[in-house]
């Protein structure tokens, strides 16, 4: 940790870590420097040297200069001001003027920094190009509006690992000479270079996750769905929570009526804050899923009622609020009803191990310190698909900390691979399915400090002495005899010669690498990556989870985390998966008459509008998630409902009577860490220091922990074709497939093009998959970015039940038929 310092900024003092940027530092202390380019938590781009600023006398850019000890910075001076004015007159500069139709309009940093530099006379012109917008993706690229600040280039790399977008050459007429002489000379270079370029995109790389149409600072790139839609200023922000996987960040739900003539509020678009917080494309574009048109009905309420009553299982899974679990959990108290939650259930299990042996009720990580490390580890996480803004952790940590990072497996995935600058720092090891027992026994082999006994005499049971070949270099002192050409006579001379000399030496070997089914030789490449580094991260994923040795790794993951460096982050399957683990009593298996609250039953009360009477959607209601930092989080009505919601049906079956459904925020069980706050107590923002202030974190309990483990006694097989339970990328759920950007997704066999041909298929072809379990006629689809033989089956269509292929993990063996 860098040494606190003290400095001052036009004459405040302020304190900050040695080495942040002094951009930074007046941002967290309320100062305003302008800054166009620059992104928190990216690399500087210095495109548009607005931020300059006079530290110690001297000009630098505050994006870029770094703070010591008793620098003095003015934030202006007469030459900076006449630079910035210069610099906002070149933007302005063949800029359109469209201000009208544009989507950026009232949000958009040109005009804002325009008016504040009072840009009211052009000095400036060039013979304008033709520029043609471009259709990519999810969104459309104007190339007019652009102003090459290169914010969108740096996300896509820094953050989301995309690598999908750059600055390319575009033709242009050469800026008059006069210029060059007689104008502020940052401005000038800025505008020689903008005049110079434009940006491309690669189709192939790119995720449609909107994150650079969120940093855009003008109306360059624009969501293709949103643009002419409204203006920023008719619409209403509402903070919330992401609804769709556990990292709930921040989001806002940006709300106007629907028409002039059908005054219903609708959505029409997600933002976010993207110096603090990134979203995936699911969170983004998947926001249109609410329960439109549910109305109250007393004879449905009455046959709900009575369903409740007469139910012996409620079936849930984890897209609900914390409030809605701690209603359902009232409810099987009162009913004595069994709650069956088979994602809450395995999680909680597997939290249950992992607190045996680390003593600790949570894991240690937040995405903030992957954010911060430099070495990481990612075990059993589809992370593209599963966690993206755990993907995007992990791609900034390698980018921006010099970091390196392994990337354990067993489907190859050449979007993980892209991560980092150019150079090894990612090394993604694919292996057979279900051997993340050696992993983890390989990582406590490696980092672990002062092991138990019993695990050091376990792993020194798996090496063994073994001879290899080596090459060494011996060096050599020879004699010449070498003719002076002058005099004609001989002398010696001795020279050093280096030859390659074969020898066998003993090493130990580590059986690990064989029970994971890698090379040997990853043991070097871990030393290398190990160069300078000294903050660790481990990410467990789902496949652990959902593992016939969960309980096993669970304690593994525990004892990593207590005698390792590594913090350790086990990824929450689901929205809620956490905080329902937390708040409900759960069974394994659903018994006689179920109720389903979002899951196919007897009775069930869906907020798709599909079951026998209707619930809200998560952004139809109040209330607060559990994210995986282990925060409580609130999230907030964006769009009206018209009927009942839990808490309707709980105030008639506990005989209560509970006006709304966050009266029980506070409520949320203290036992397990939750606090007593009430919801409308609950802040959901980033402070300009970047601090998170949303919600509260849970406390965490610690408890004694016992060293047990088990040793690896199975090696999994698997006949056929593999096949894997996962989403494509941006698909969570029924939720996600129902908003109308998303759903043109299909459930399908998604292949890699190398096993599309060893099974002789043709993209679009039908084929049939079939386990031991069940079998499904599905679509083929290709995946470029998937690089094994093993393809996944997506689950996120409620109508087809394809999570039946799977039974005890998230690998099957299948036979794969074309139809
Ligand atoms: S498209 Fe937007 S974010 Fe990208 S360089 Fe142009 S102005 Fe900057
Ligand atoms: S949508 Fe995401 S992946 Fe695609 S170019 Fe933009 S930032 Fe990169
Ligand atoms: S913000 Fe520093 S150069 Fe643009």
């Amino acid at each position: 940790m860098s040494e606190m310092i003290t400095l001052t900024i036009d004459g405040k003092t302020c304190q900050t870590q040695e080495g942040e940027y002094l951009l930074n530092v007046a941002r967290a202390n309320n100062i305003y420097i302008p800054a166009i380019c620059y992104l928190t938590r990216c690399s500087p781009t210095l495109a548009c040297r607005l931020c300059l600023v006079e530290a110690d006398g001297k000009q630098v850019y505050a994006c870029n200069a770094k703070a010591k000890e008793g620098m003095q910075i003015q934030t202006v001076t007469e030459n900076i001001a006449k630079e910035r004015r210069a610099i906002m007159e070149v933007y302005d500069v063949n800029h359109p003027l469209q201000c009208g139709v544009c989507d950026q309009s009232g949000d958009c940093e040109l005009q804002n920094n325009t008016l504040y530099m009072k840009v009211d006379s052009q000095s400036y012109a060039v013979r304008d190009t033709y520029r043609p917008t471009t259709h990519w993706g999810v969104m459309n690229y104007d190339p007019g509006l652009c102003i090459v600040c290169e914010k969108c280039v740096t996300v896509c790399k820094d953050m989301i690992g995309s690598n999908a977008l750059s600055t390319v050459k575009r033709d242009s007429d050469a800026l008059d000479k006069d210029f060059k002489e007689n104008m502020p000379k940052d401005a000038y270079a800025m505008w020689n270079k903008l005049n110079k370029s434009l940006i491309g995109f690669e189709k192939d790389k790119c995720i449609d996750c909107g994150e650079c149409i969120s940093v855009c600072p003008v109306g360059a790139l624009v969501s293709h769905d949103f643009q002419y839609k409204s203006n920023s200023w008719e619409l209403t922000k509402i903070p919330a929570s992401n609804p769709h996987s556990s990292d709930c960040s921040l989001m806002y739900y940006e709300v106007k009526h629907t028409s002039i003539a059908d005054q219903m509020p609708m959505i029409y678009r997600v933002t976010n804050e993207h110096h603090y917080a990134s979203l995936s494309g699911a969170a983004r574009f998947g926001y249109d899923f609410e329960n439109k048109n549910a109305t109250k009905n007393q004879k449905e309420f009455n046959e709900a009622i009575e369903a409740f009553k007469q139910a012996n299982t409620i079936k849930f899974n984890s897209y609900i609020t914390n409030e809605e679990a701690l209603i359902l959990e009232k409810l099987r108290e009162k009913l004595g009803v069994k709650l069956v939650n088979e994602d809450a259930k395995r999680f909680q299990n597997f939290m249950n191990h992992f607190a045996s042996t680390s003593g600790s009720r949570f894991y240690n990580a937040t995405l903030k310190d992957i954010h911060n490390s430099n070495f990481l580890i990612s075990v059993g996480s589809f992370l593209k698909s599963d966690a993206p803004s755990v993907k995007y952790a992990f791609n900034n940590a390698i980018t921006l900390n010099k970091g390196a990072g392994l990337y354990f497996h067993p489907l190859g995935d050449t979007h993980v691979e892209g991560f980092g600058k150019k150079g090894k720092t990612i090394e993604t090891i694919t292996y057979a399915p279900l051997r993340e027992e050696a992993i983890l026994f390989l990582i406590l082999e490696l980092f672990g400090e002062n092991l138990p006994e019993n695990l050091r005499h376990y792993l020194n049971t798996l090496k063994t002495k073994k001879t290899k070949k080596v090459v060494e270099v011996v060096k050599e002192t020879i004699s010449e005899m070498v003719k002076d050409e002058e005099t004609g006579e001989e002398k010696e001379v001795k020279k050093v010669v280096s030859n390659n000399v074969e020898k066998e030496v003993e090493y130990e070997s580590l059986q690990l690498f064989e029970l994971i089914g890698c090379d040997e030789s990853l043991l070097e490449t871990i030393n290398a990556m190990l160069d300078k580094k000294d903050s660790y991260s481990l990410i467990v994923g789902e496949d652990l989870i959902y593992h016939p040795q969960s309980a096993n790794l669970a304690k593994l993951c525990g004892l990593i985390q207590k005698y390792t460096p590594f913090k350790v982050m086990i990824i929450p399957t689901q929205t809620n998966t956490l905080g329902v683990s937390l708040i409900c009593t759960l069974d394994e298996q659903e018994e006689g008459f179920v109720v389903g609250y979002n899951e196919k039953a007897n009775f069930e009360l869906s907020a798709l509008g599909d079951g026998n009477i209707n619930i809200p959607a998560l952004n139809q209601q109040e209330g607060t998630f559990t994210s995986c930092d282990k925060r409580v989080v609130p999230t907030n009505v964006a769009l009206p409902y018209g009927g009942y919601v839990l808490n309707d049906f709980a105030n008639e079956l506990l005989e209560d009577e509970v006006e709304y459904t966050i009266e029980y925020t506070e409520q949320l069980p203290q036992e397990k860490g939750f606090k007593s706050i009430e919801f409308d107590q609950l802040p959901n923002e980033f402070k300009n220091n970047q601090e998170e202030n949303r919600g509260y974190l849970l406390d965490n309990a610690t408890q004694e922990s016992i060293e047990s483990f088990e040793p690896i006694e199975k090696l999994y097989g698997f006949t056929g074709t593999v096949i894997y339970k996962a989403n494509p990328i941006n698909q969570f759920n029924e939720f996600t497939y129902k908003a109308h950007q998303l759903s043109n997704d299909k459930t399908a066999l998604y292949v890699s093009s190398s096993l599309m041909e060893k099974l002789g298929l043709n993209e679009n072809d039908k084929v049939e998959v079939s386990t031991s379990s069940s079998k499904e006629e599905l679509e083929v689809i290709i995946d470029h970015h998937l690089t094994s033989d093993i393809a996944y089956v997506s689950y996120f269509d409620k109508t087809i039940p394809t999570k039946q292929l799977f039974s005890t993990s998230r690998y099957s063996s299948a036979t794969i038929k074309k139809v």
